[in-house]
Parts: structure tokens; C-alpha cells; sequence
């Protein structure tokens, strides 16, 4: 599903990956941690095509990130569902409206949007919230509003950076079940933290990043 080979990323003389290789099957839950600094982001950056590698090739549901043409960016990026803290939500829109974005664009009819957005906001438990603007929910609840987002379109692929930032324990354990639940639904699900917490216990892959190589991998 996502296959990274001797990728290397620079920024003006600052390494971000040196020399990274893995591969990520279909419908795996796979964690990426290491410190501050150590390519996380990057990484997953390179997976959505926000940047290309300087060496190597990635390959993500079966587009060559290297080859892809720019105008065909967008179609890989509709199999991709982003958390990131970047994206956030649209101020002027309500919850049900910044989820319904991500349909509306994939040319998806009205009624099935309703009851898409209502399902998606469910799974985040924040149905109730529907109508609330950005500036009255709290910061965890604007980030589940961001999950329900990226799931609502039942991706291939979900990837999350950080998605436990600024989250309470409680939170942060309620969002990784909805990625969990959401994984076993078949979507490969990519979680870049540098949060223990996140992965302990999990039983899934924990590939370890620090200053831009990939030192090793172990079961959380
Ligand atoms: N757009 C950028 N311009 C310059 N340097 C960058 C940029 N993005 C990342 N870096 C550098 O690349 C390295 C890896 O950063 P990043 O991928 O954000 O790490 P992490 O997410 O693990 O904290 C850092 O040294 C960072 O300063
Ligand atoms: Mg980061």
C-alpha cells in the first residue's frame, strides 16, 4: 500500500530522511515515533505529495509518487484522509459543514452527505455538536471535528501527525479506538507520534525515526 525505497529528503542542508526504506501492507496500523525534528512529519508529507524526495521513490496505493503528474495530485490525494495540524477547520462553517467538505468535493449527493457527515460525527461523539462553530468547541473537540473529516470518506489511506497534541488522556484514548475501528474497516492507517502512550501495548508495528534514519522497529 505504501512503500518507501532509499528515500532522502533535504532541507537547505538540513537532513530530514536519510536513506529510509519500508513498506506498509494493506489494511495495517502502523505507528512512525522519534523525537523532535526527526523526519515524522516529513514523512508523511511525502506521502500525501506536499513534497517530492530528492532520492528514492515512494509508491502510495499504487501511484508512483515520483512519476505522478501534477494534475493527478488531487485524485491520489482523494484515497488519502489527512489529520494534520495544519488543517484545520474552516472558522465560517459549522461541524457538519467542515465534514461535509470532504464529500461535497468527491461530487457525493445531498442525501447521502447527511447521512454520512451524521454517522462520521457520531463515531467522533460529537453528533450533538453538529451545529457548533469552530470557536466554541474545544480544542479536542475541534480535532475530532478534523478526524471525522478524514474518515468520513472512507479512505485507503489515513494518515495522523500528532494526533494526540493537545488532547487529555481520556480524549487521546477515545480517538486511537476510532482509528483502530476505522483500520479494521480496511483502511492502512499511518500515525506519526512522539507519544509512548499512543502505541503501547498496541500490538501493532512502531517504526523508529531519529535524525531522519530509520534505526528500527518493534512491535508496541
Ligand atoms: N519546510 C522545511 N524547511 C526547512 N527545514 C525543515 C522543513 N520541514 C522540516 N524541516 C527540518 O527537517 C527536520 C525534520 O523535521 P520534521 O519532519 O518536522 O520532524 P518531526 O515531525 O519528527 O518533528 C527538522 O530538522 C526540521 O527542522
Ligand atoms: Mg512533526
Amino acid at each position: 500500500m505504501i512503500e518507501f525505497a532509499n528515500v532522502t529528503k533535504e532541507y537547505d542542508n538540513q537532513t530530514a530522511l536519510k536513506d529510509i526504506s519500508f513498506s506498509v501492507g494493506k489494511g495495517e496500523m502502523v505507528f512512525i515515533t522519534g523525537p523532535s525534528g526527526s523526519g515524522k512529519t516529513t514523512l508523511l508529507k511525502l506521502i500525501y505529495v506536499a513534497d517530492k524526495p530528492d532520492t528514492g521513490n515512494i509508491s502510495v496505493a499504487g501511484w508512483d509518487t515520483d512519476q505522478i503528474k501534477e494534475s493527478s495530485i488531487p485524485f491520489l490525494r482523494r484515497n488519502i484522509g489527512i489529520v494534520f495540524q495544519d488543517f484545520r477547520l474552516l472558522a465560517n462553517k459549522n461541524a457538519f459543514e467542515n465534514v461535509a467538505i470532504a464529500l461535497r468535493i468527491r461530487g457525493v449527493g445531498e442525501k447521502e452527505v447527511k447521512t454520512r457527515v451524521y454517522e462520521s460525527l457520531k463515531t467522533v461523539n460529537l453528533r450533538h455538536k453538529s451545529d457548533s462553530f469552530p470557536k466554541s468547541l474545544s480544542g479536542g473537540e475541534q480535532q475530532r471535528v478534523v478526524i471525522a473529516r478524514a474518515i468520513v470518506s472512507e479512505p485507503t489511506v489515513l494518515l495522523a501527525d500528532e494526533p494526540s497534541g493537545n488532547l487529555d488522556p481520556d480524549t487521546a484514548e477515545g480517538i486511537m479506538r476510532t482509528f483502530k475501528d476505522i483500520n479494521a474497516k480496511g483502511t492502512t492507517v499511518l500515525i506519526a507520534t512522539h507519544n509512548r502512550e499512543l502505541y503501547r501495548n498496541s500490538g501493532r508495528r512502531v517504526i523508529k525515526l531519529n535524525s531522519g534514519i530509520l534505526i528500527g522497529e518493534e512491535i508496541g
